[in-house]
């Protein structure tokens, strides 16, 4: 079932309300020790399977690990290999989409698929990851690259 998101685009369905519950079930626990920017994700498998995440902060900042990565690693590191949809929730108003580094990698080993943002006030909205990362960088161009010389 398809209903209008109170952003104005696209779907929320009642399958992704139960993503996003699970995504900010896991946002409870981030830890966001230095930025306080809590943020939790849940990604469906194709075979049903929700694999949840949240960030995890180092004191050696760079380490720092978003939450669609933890998920995506956790996913990929249970067997999951294909996959259906990703959902990230946050506390802001302007609903959190993912940082250029996990674009890369959720296009990497998910695909096209739809990416659900949403806020702890029932805010949502879905975006494709082709509109979040138009002209990729992955392994069909480097195949095709070296194809052409
Ligand atoms: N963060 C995520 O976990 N996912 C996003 O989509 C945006 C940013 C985290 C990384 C860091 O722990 C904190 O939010 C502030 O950047």
């Amino acid at each position: 079932m398809i209903i209008p998101s109170n952003e104005g685009r696209e779907v929320s369905t009642i399958e992704d309300q139960a993503l996003i519950d699970a995504a900010t079930g896991a946002r409870n626990c981030a830890l966001a020790t230095y930025s306080n920017f809590c943020v939790g994700a849940a990604i469906e498998a194709d075979d049903g399977r929700v694999f949840t995440g949240c960030n995890v902060e180092s004191a050696a900042y760079e380490l720092t690990m978003c939450a669609e990565r933890v998920t995506i690693w956790k996913a990929l590191s249970e067997g999951a290999r294909r996959f259906t949809r990703i959902a990230v929730v946050a506390d802001t108003e302007r609903l959190t989409p993912p940082c250029g580094a996990c674009r890369q990698l959720v296009w990497e080993f998910c695909g096209d698929i739809p990416v659900i943002l949403a806020n702890l006030r029932g805010d949502t909205e879905t975006l494709q990851m082709s509109e979040l990362l138009p002209r990729p960088f992955d392994a069909k161009f480097l195949e095709e690259a070296s194809t052409q010389g």
